[in-house]
């Protein structure tokens, strides 16, 4: 090797040794004929000196033209430091070199290569390979490591088998666009790229695998924000002969065990909230459990005061704040703007402060007499000091927004600490879900979830109200998994297809590999999925799971670095057989 340690390795017990270490320049700082170049590696950092007098002429002049980002072989001797480093490992040492062999050099980078860098995110992603020089970038792909192998450790412990499946497919409809592919051997015809394993997992059920994993590439071609990536990473699961119950069992499992292995803490046992109860309490499917401010519905004390935007309300619904009856005018105004943006969409907000003192006002004093207030306070049990904000109007809609005010009012109180986890699962979600646009129903998971069995006779007449054996596992507002107990019957299989809008000719053309499937002995069989990298961006505190992709792309479905999506050569497209009009220059 070219080295004999790492630039993080050595300590005060090293004193005297000689050794050769590698790394990258990251400065250098030249002080009255002392010289201090920070070497780095993965590992850490070292400080090198070189000094007047005592290091050779030559080398000291050679040392003196290194610069940022060259990379070298410097041999010396550990000496104890006369300032030392608490801030890093190798602090209280540093290497006098004898000699200094450069192995590369570097143009000045674009950004400095330092946890706080002044490069912006383009320019970032552009040269994400120097990006990925920086520790805190660096951090993040070994945190991502340690959940892999921990995943894999737990799952291997509970007789999982991974199991690669095939990425050229044909389309798994999970609700998104698919990415294709076009064959070059069969013009006109198209892979797609899976959105998930899905029908392959299920399919393993069906030769017997009884528990199957992968830690796996999706893709889905669809708008993309902080949390979603057109190619994202899964840990995809499968078994046979359980009930959901075995289900939210062993994964609960699995999150328990990566708190502890990867983060050190023990989280208590996942509770459970059904959907009905998450979108009542929370306005939200995944609702952020880190601080209590659950709705209140208002309807029997709020109406019937002749205030019209109560009374013609479908829902009047409230959260109380605790501490904040002295908001100004100013804070409360802005909270009324929030609300009243298009994304949210409410007509505006009322608020009833329970004063310090013991007074009580609110914006709706005209209307509601004191006494009323109180009936309100007493329903979110508002102690003196509270500020209640309340909404109304069509339910869930209102629900929608009081959600959005929730996690903002939760921002504001620094209640929704990101070194602090509340994980959950949400339950019994509906099995269909009406699409106003298409004017049909939608699957609310996927295709091939089982109907809870007292609700398949609704299935006719009242699509909306079915349940579904459907699960999500929730992390401090964010969705990291899903899954459900899956249809494993032809009949129920086929009625769903249907239910969906699907002909008979569509579903066999489709599906029909796995329809046929379960008329060869498919056990019963369930799963789930999990997003790796929302996963890994929770546990190492970040909003964007980009943080934690070593190449992602940007919200333009864009890589910078190697500049896709990208045209391709006409002889290319002439031997897959597409024709692509090319604008006349
Ligand atoms: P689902 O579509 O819920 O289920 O996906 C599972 C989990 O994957 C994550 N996820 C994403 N992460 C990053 N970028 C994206 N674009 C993205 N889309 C989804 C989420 C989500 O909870 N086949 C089913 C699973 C099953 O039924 O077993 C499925 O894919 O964290």
């Amino acid at each position: 090797m070219l080295r004999t340690h790492t630039c993080g390795e050595l300590r005060i017990s090293d004193v005297n040794k000689e050794v050769t270490l590698t790394g990258w320049v990251q400065r250098s700082r030249d002080k009255g004929g002392m010289l201090w170049i920070d070497l780095r590696d993965r590992y850490g950092i070292t400080q090198l000196i070189l000094e007047e007098g005592k290091t050779d002429a030559s080398l000291l002049a050679a040392a003196r033209q290194l610069g940022r980002e060259f990379v070298i072989r410097a041999k010396g001797v550990v000496v104890e430091r006369l300032s030392k480093n608490d801030k890093i490992a190798t602090g209280e040492i540093e290497v006098r070199v004898s000699s200094i062999d450069i192995l590369n050099t570097s143009k000045l980078p674009p950004f400095t290569i330092e946890d706080d860098t002044d490069g912006g995110d383009d320019l970032r992603m552009k040269y994400r390979y120097l990006d990925l020089r920086r520790s805190v970038v660096r951090e993040n792909l070994l945190l991502r490591h340690k959940m892999a192998q921990q995943t894999r450790a737990y799952l291997d412990s509970q007789r999982f088998i991974e199991v690669e499946t095939p990425v050229l497919i044909k389309s798994t409809p999970e609700g998104a666009r698919d990415f294709v592919v076009p064959s070059r051997l069969n013009h006109g015809e198209f892979y797609a790229l899976p959105q998930s394993p899905q029908t392959f997992k299920q399919l393993l059920m069906v030769s017997g695998f009884d528990r199957y994993y992968q830690i796996v590439k999706c893709f889905r071609d669809e708008d993309l924000r902080a949390d979603r990536q057109p190619e994202f990473t899964q840990i995809d699961c499968e078994m046979s002969f359980i009930t959901q119950e075995d289900i939210l069992n062993t994964f609960e499992g699995l999150v328990r065990h990566l708190f502890k292995n990867v983060k050190g803490i023990e989280i208590p046992s996942l509770p459970r909230m059904t959907y009905d109860d998450a979108m009542k309490y929370y306005g939200s499917d995944k609702p952020d459990t880190r601080f209590d401010m659950k709705f209140v519905e208002l309807n029997d004390v709020a109406k019937g005061r002749s205030f019209s935007v109560f009374d013609e309300a479908e829902l009047v619904v409230g959260i109380c704040a605790s501490g904040c009856a002295g908001y100004t005018r100013k804070q409360l105004d802005e909270l009324t703007e929030f609300v009243k943006r298009p994304q949210i969409g409410t007509k505006g907000l009322v608020y009833v402060r329970f004063e310090a003192g013991g007074a009580i006002k609110s914006s709706v004093d005209k209307f509601f007499q004191e006494s009323d207030l109180k009936k309100i306070g007493e329903k979110f049990g508002a102690q003196p000091g509270d500020l209640v904000l309340i909404l109304a109007g069509a339910r869930d809609k209102t629900r929608k927004a009081l959600n959005e005010l929730r996690l903002l009012m939760g921002t504001q109180l620094g209640l929704r600490d990101k070194n602090k986890f509340s994980a959950l699962w949400v339950l019994d979600f509906p099995l269909l879900e009406w699409n106003e646009e298409t004017n049909r129903w939608f699957a609310m998971h996927h295709p091939f979830t089982s109907p809870k069995p007292d609700d398949i006779k609704l299935l006719d007449s009242d699509p909306g109200a079915v349940r579904a054996n459907a699960y999500d596992c929730v992390i401090n507002g964010t969705e990291v998994g899903g899954g459900s107990i899956r249809i494993h019957d032809r009949g129920t299989q086929q009625l769903m297809f249907s239910k969906l809008g699907f002909s008979d000719e569509e579903a066999r053309r489709q599906f029909g590999f796995l329809m046929e499937a379960f008329e060869f002995g498919a056990p019963p069989h369930g799963g789930i999925a999990f997003g790796f990298d929302r996963l890994c961006s929770l546990f190492g505190g970040s909003d964007s799971i980009r943080d934690f992709i070593a190449f992602p792309k940007n919200n333009a479905g864009r890589d910078m670095m190697i500049d896709t999506p990208a045209t391709i050569l006409q002889e290319q497209l002439d031997e897959l057989g597409i024709a692509v009009k090319v604008a006349k220059p």
